[in-house]
């Protein structure tokens, strides 16, 4: 039987198909999310796993197609909705798992359930380990425009800050980072 987290995966994986390129590399930034997801779930107990592991992989879903003004936190939170009622998801876990996807960027609305928290979190460190910052760096050199990853990997590194042994972990990593994309802007 299909479970419901792969029937998210799939729903996910088909907006990257249908929009046709992933221009945010959602495909390496959703499973590595995953794997932080799970280390974070064997420290808190307490936190609902199927709520966690849905949210990891609709938490994009509202990224594509671009361009749109429409955040895609707000998208994504739709498209959640539209698609756990599709499968029959009870109202009571929808409504956590909904609160996870709108509230993961810490910005307009802030993370204040365990599994929120997780999942601003897991969204953050798994930033700090793909190479997200040196991406963005490429394309702000290539157009010449200030670069964005400065102030994305400390708005990162403070996303974290609900688990202090994660943000500890991952200090060092930022802080090289930060040298890295200073050099490659020094670069000619
Ligand atoms: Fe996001
Ligand atoms: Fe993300």
């Amino acid at each position: 039987m299909t479970t419901n987290i792969e029937k998210a995966k799939k729903e996910f994986l088909q907006t990257i198909d249908d929009f046709g390129a992933d221009p945010y590399r959602l495909r390496n930034h959703v499973p590595e999310a995953e794997k932080w997801a799970r280390r974070l779930l064997k420290d808190n107990p307490e936190a609902d796993v199927e709520v966690v592991l849905l949210s990891v992989w609709l938490h994009d879903i509202g990224h594509y197609p671009v361009p749109t003004d429409i955040d895609h936190a707000v998208r994504g939170e739709r498209r959640t909705k539209e698609f756990l009622e599709k499968i029959g998801y009870p109202k009571d876990k929808m409504d956590k798992v909904l609160h996870c996807i709108r509230s993961h960027r810490c910005k307009d609305v802030m993370p204040n359930t365990i599994e929120a928290k997780i999942i601003a979190c897991v969204d953050s460190a798994s930033h700090m380990t793909e190479p997200m910052y040196f991406d963005m760096a490429r394309v702000d050199k290539e157009n010449g425009s200030e670069f964005r990853a400065y102030a994305k990997m400390d708005r990162d590194f403070r996303d974290l800050e609900a688990f202090p042994e994660i943000q500890n972990e991952l200090k060092e990593i930022y802080e090289n980072w930060k040298k890295l994309i200073k050099s490659y802007e020094k670069l000619k």
